[in-house]
């Protein structure tokens, strides 16, 4: 690990002054991953918060795509989306939400786009069904919370560093902690603990530039890792000057059944990704 700037290399964690996720989109977050038990509870919870409610309601219709009967309650949403999915959207609105006033820079437009993007292939790679996809399209849209986060406590600054790096994904972590002390990566597993999200999520946050796995093993990890140089790859990297890999190579890292799901062009995907997120970007 390289070393921090020396003025920040000792800030403690509070020294970020990091304001709170939306209390809702954490509580849904907590709930269990049991489709039928939570049900009910999500509904209710999603229905405490009148405002988050209805833009999670605009962003289930759009993924949809402009059903001819929008779902006007949480209740007809969740029958016809299904409560994992409906999780899935109601951490989209946290996250934009989180966001707030740093998303009128366009970089951090850009690494909205990136989670986004990220989420929609990871859930795609959890298609073979060995993984849960809406488990994966929620950990795509997270595993870049601590970059988010970074972008919400100095967005004039960080947009700067992620406008002007070049280089690999995993260079910009020097830069972030010259910058705030802690690197997105620090700052991810840092979140998961004060906000007591899902411990599942800590691999994810902390390690998604870390190399793959030599050993083959295919678990939530790793496909995140792969899933964020994917979307990078497609032209949603988290900073323009984003060293990426090529797509054959991308590939050719996926296990033998994943990789089926996959067209050998790029552009299929791309168009894909580019579709589900301008849908989102509409609600
Ligand atoms: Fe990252
Ligand atoms: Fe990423």
């Amino acid at each position: 690990m390289e070393k921090r700037g020396k003025d920040v290399a000792d800030l403690p964690w509070a020294h970020l002054h990091l304001p709170p996720f939306p209390q809702v989109a954490i509580r849904v977050l907590q709930l269990a991953n049991d489709e039928n038990a939570q049900l009910e509870r999500l509904c209710d919870l999603i229905s405490t918060d009148p405002a988050f409610a209805s833009e999670v309601l605009t962003v289930a219709n759009s993924i949809l795509y402009a059903p001819r009967y929008p779902s006007t309650s949480v209740l007809q949403a969740v029958t016809v989306l299904g409560a994992n999915t409906l999780q899935g959207m109601c951490i989209t609105v946290g996250v934009r939400a989180y966001l707030g006033k740093a998303m009128s820079y366009p970089a951090m437009r850009n690494l909205w786009r990136h989670n986004l993007a990220c989420a929609v292939i990871a859930e795609r790679l959890a298609a073979v069904g060995l993984i849960d996809r809406d488990v994966a399209y929620t950990a795509g849209i997270l595993h870049d919370i601590g970059r988010i986060a970074l972008a919400v406590v100095q967005p004039k600054d960080y947009a700067a560093l992620l406008e002007s790096h070049r280089g690999s994904p995993v260079s910009i972590l020097a830069g972030e902690r010259n910058l705030f002390g802690w690197d997105h990566c620090e700052t991810g597993i840092q979140l998961v603990g004060d906000w007591k999200l899902p411990s599942e999520l800590e691999p994810i946050v902390s390690a998604h530039h870390d190399a793959r796995r030599t050993d083959g093993a295919w678990n939530m990890a790793e496909l995140i890792k792969i899933s964020c140089r994917m979307a990078d790859a497609t032209g949603f990297p988290a900073f323009p000057g984003c060293e990426t890999t090529p797509y054959s190579e991308l590939l050719s890292e996926l296990p033998a059944r994943e990789r089926r799901l996959f067209d050998s062009e790029i552009a299929p995907l791309a168009d894909e990704v580019a579709k589900r997120i301008r849908a989102i970007e509409c609600a």
